[in-house]
């Protein structure tokens, strides 16, 4: 029996809304980063690793340990999703000598049986003949259906336990991996499709004969590309050009980065003297998905016919004749070939065995011999569900030296865990909805008793104050949901700008995205005794519409949409230092409202800079306060001790550790609010130096060294006068203060912001 057990369990989930500050070809429409059971100091400063070759991963010491089941939920939208799990055997190793066994399973998907951390990376440092691999990540792609559920659940193997150091989701393209182009089997005239009902895991993706591409270099999936010189069997010529990269409808440009099609692997002098060759290792008795990328960078080929050559897997013929000014339209165009084929269990033991991938210049005599492959990525498909094979070989001699090997290697790590902050996101709408589905009682406390009376003793839907509206005056006003009207949309569906009544009144329109219609009745009552609160800082809902299966919501329209979109990333002017603090100052006002409801304040509990819209005056209003909870009760008992909402980089670090929710934690985003306004840069930035990652962190650093001058907005420099700056520093730091009693109230925010524009206008 493992020492370890944890009394306390939960969850904590971390949405990140900013990924990067660059412009990436996609954007991942859901992405999560679950850093497991972080210390218990501050759930966001996290230190990421940087003499780890990918600096994507958290520190070390974080993750979570259990002998029993447990289960993490992620909502997100249906579609194809990357889910990745990280660990690092090293966090128990020093404490342990019993390496864990354990299962993972999700939607249905068997994705590891009796697996052990600490037989795969001895058998990674093995065969990489490298001394230490500190942590690995293990990526599946999984296809969510209509329930938009990710189920990630953990079964420890008796006696034994399970744990994990962070888990990644992210979404990618419909069409990229799964039913993509229809593939060519080796061997076999029919096989597998990759559809809905598949799951995949990645063995390899290679860069060849290039570097390291860390996720972060990615096109915005956060897929990490390795070196192939583990692998290459044999000479082949590293090539490198900067030829420039035309993406096209075929291989649009999240395909693959730049980086893996500006170098490759060719074979130089001596062409056809060798098979230019790749030995990949993999588990017996599946059907593995290699995907080719080629591009021609070589300027000396400029013609069809010039080089062709052979591609052979498994030593079966792939392709007879490769040519890829015939595959493209020249130079510079990349394209990828997907190819199935099945490896043989041939010892019934489903041991590893050799992929062969090799090419050749093709045997008829072209102007060159020569053959060449920029990147490989190599995916097991699951069989009858499964994905899982056994552990490699490995007698646990190896094992302890290994161990021994990082724990020189590492500082120590201590820390068991003993609370795990507990962090479930609601991708907006969704939540509420699902929330309903598993018969959930809401608290429906408002500030108006007078509503709540009138929806409990009807449970019809209140008209007076809300109007509603019919599915045709709906369509009518957004020309029939036209995608021309989108402006904007998220996990819950899109939203539209519109017209009504005669084009006199302006409105956006939330195009709820939903498969089922159970419990929306709750959903909607909910919604609208939210919407009855009023205030000239508050966005009001005009009204909804639920017809014909549809869900819609209307509101006011924000002429100037999020402050975000002011602010940082973007080709809009930028604001003026007075209009940004009235701004802040009217966010605080409404904030202030809702806190001080007179029965039980309201908390918002996703304060943000994409939560608070402009209208055509440039007035500040919070909105999605719909969606909050009210008071600090939660209904989420059932399986997770609490249900924290909240956006990476915003959240309270008191409220992961003690789990109560407060006013004071809306506080505490609104300090990183105010300093994102400050310096326009987003509340993380993944890839940034470890001290700036957190913006809450480095401004309240900055702010104590006196250096805030040097970070805010180039675009501001000059115009904030010093004693205003000075205010609003102390004030925003005072917001971030990690104790939420010693914050101030919304109230006292107000105050000392109002007070900062007097300063401002006194100079
Ligand atoms: C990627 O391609 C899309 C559509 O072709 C285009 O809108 C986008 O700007 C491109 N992104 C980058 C970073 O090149
Ligand atoms: C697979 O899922 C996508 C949505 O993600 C859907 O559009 C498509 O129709 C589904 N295909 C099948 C065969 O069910
Ligand atoms: C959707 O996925 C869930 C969980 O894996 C599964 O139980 C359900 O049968 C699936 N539904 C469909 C329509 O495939
Ligand atoms: C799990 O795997 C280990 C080693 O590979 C083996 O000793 C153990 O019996 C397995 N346990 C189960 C339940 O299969
Ligand atoms: C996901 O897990 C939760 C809790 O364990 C369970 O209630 C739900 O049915 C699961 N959903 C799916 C789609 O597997
Ligand atoms: C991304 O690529 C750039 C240019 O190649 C490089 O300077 C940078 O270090 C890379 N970033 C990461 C996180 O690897
Ligand atoms: C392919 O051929 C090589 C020798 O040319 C051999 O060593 C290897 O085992 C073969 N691979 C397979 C999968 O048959
Ligand atoms: C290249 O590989 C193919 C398929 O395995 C094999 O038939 C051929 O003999 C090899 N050629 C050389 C020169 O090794
Ligand atoms: C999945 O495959 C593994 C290895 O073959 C096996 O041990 C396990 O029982 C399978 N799981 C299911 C659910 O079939």
């Amino acid at each position: 029996m493992s020492p370890f057990s944890l009394p306390l369990f939960s969850l904590l989930i971390l949405f990140i809304t900013m990924i990067t500050g660059t412009t990436q070809p996609y954007k991942a429409t859901d992405y999560f980063f679950l850093d497991c059971g972080s210390s218990s100091t501050n759930t966001y400063s996290q230190k990421w690793d940087r003499d780890n070759k990918d600096n994507f991963f958290p520190y070390s010491t974080t993750r979570i340990l259990k002998t029993t089941s447990f289960t993490y939920t992620f909502l997100v939208t249906k579609g194809p999703k990357f889910l990745r799990l990280y660990f690092n055997p090293d966090t128990y190793s020093s404490r342990n000598p019993n390496p864990p066994f354990f299962s993972v399973s999700s939607n249905g998907y068997s994705l590891l049986t009796n697996f052990s951390a600490s037989l795969t990376t001895s058998f990674l440092a093995k065969t990489h003949s490298s001394q230490v691999i500190p942590y690995f990540v293990k990526e599946f792609l999984i296809h969510v259906n209509n329930t938009q559920i990710l189920n990630v659940t953990f079964t420890p193997s008796p006696n034994s336990y399970a744990f994990i150091n962070a888990i990644e989701v992210a979404s990618m393209p419909e069409n990229l991996y799964f039913n993509a182009k229809t593939p060519k089997y080796i061997n076999q005239l029919k096989g597998p499709v990759i559809g809905n009902n598949t799951a995949l895991e990645n063995i390899y993706r290679l860069n060849m004969g290039g570097g390291q591409i860390s996720g972060c270099n990615d096109t915005g999936m956060f897929r990490s590309w390795d070196p192939d010189n583990n692998y290459i069997y044999g000479p082949g010529t590293t090539q490198v050009y900067d030829t420039p990269i035309r993406y096209t409808m075929d291989t649009p440009n999240y395909t693959a980065p730049e980086l893996v099609y500006q170098t490759q692997r060719s074979m130089g002098k001596r062409a056809n003297k060798y098979n230019l060759t790749w030995i990949l290792p993999v588990d017996s008795g599946f059907y593995y998905m290699l995907r080719l990328h080629f591009c021609n960078i070589i300027p000396r080929y400029t013609e069809i016919g010039q080089v062709v050559f052979t591609i052979f897997i498994n030593n079966q013929t792939a392709e007879q004749d490769a040519d890829l000014f015939y595959w493209t339209q020249g130079s510079g165009y990349p394209v990828y070939k997907d190819y199935i084929v099945f490896v043989n269990d041939l010892d019934g033991h489903q041991s590893r065995q050799d992929l062969w991938l090799a090419m050749h210049p093709s045997p008829y005599k072209h102007q060159y011999a020569d053959a060449y492959l920029n990147g490989l990525e190599v995916f097991k498909l699951s069989k009858d569900h499964n994905l899982s094979s056994p552990n490699p070989k490995l007698s646990l001699g190896n094992l302890q030296q290994s161990s021994i090997i990082e724990g020189n290697n590492k500082t120590p790590l201590y820390a068991i865990i003993i609370g795990v902050c507990g962090i479930l996101v609601l991708l907006s709408i969704v939540l509420i909805v699902l929330l309903q589905k598993r018969g959930v009682k809401h608290h429906n406390t408002t500030c108006d008793q007078q509503s709540q009376a009138q929806i409990s003793s009807d449970a019809t839907l209140p008209s007076n104050r809300c109007r509603r509206f019919t599915l045709q005056e709906v369509k009518t006003a957004t020309n029939e949901f036209n995608d021309n009207c989108c402006i904007g949309g998220g996990g819950f569906g899109k939203v539209y700008k519109g017209y009504m009544d005669n084009a006199t009144t302006t409105v956006a329109v939330k195009r709820l995205n939903l498969s089922s219609s159970q419990g929306l009745r709750e959903f909607i009552t909910e919604i609208l005794l939210l919407s009855i609160l009023r205030h000239v800082h508050l966005v009001s809902m005009i009204g909804y519409c639920e017809d014909d299966g549809e869900m819609v919501l209307v509101y006011e329209y924000m002429a100037h949409g999020t402050l975000q979109e002011h602010l940082y990333n973007t080709n809009k002017p930028p604001l003026s230092w007075k209009r940004r603090l009235d701004i802040c100052i009217g966010a605080a006002k409404g904030l202030h409202y809702l806190h001080s409801c007179e029965k039980r304040a309201i908390i918002h509990r996703d304060v943000k800079s994409t939560n608070i819209l402009l209208d055509e005056n440039w007035v500040a209003k919070v909105s999605d306060f719909g969606l909050s909870k009210l008071g600090s009760k939660d209904p989420l008992k059932a399986h997770v001790s609490t249900a924290v909402k909240g956006s990476f980089g915003y959240i309270d670090p008191e409220y992961c550790r003690t789990k109560q929710l407060t006013e004071k934690s809306d506080v505490y985003s609104f300090g990183v609010v105010l300093f994102e306004v400050l310096c326009a840069r987003p509340a993380v930035i993944q890839c940034a130096r470890d001290e700036q990652v957190s913006l809450a962190e480095w401004a309240k650093s900055c702010n104590r060294k006196g250096t805030l001058q040097e970070i805010i907005d180039p675009k501001l420099r000059g115009e904030i006068a010093p004693g205003c700056l000075r205010k609003f520093g102390k004030v925003a730091s005072s917001c971030l203060h990690e104790e939420g009693r010693e914050r101030p109230a919304m109230e006292e925010v107000v105050w000392g912001l109002q007070f900062a524009l007097e300063l401002q206008e006194w100079s």
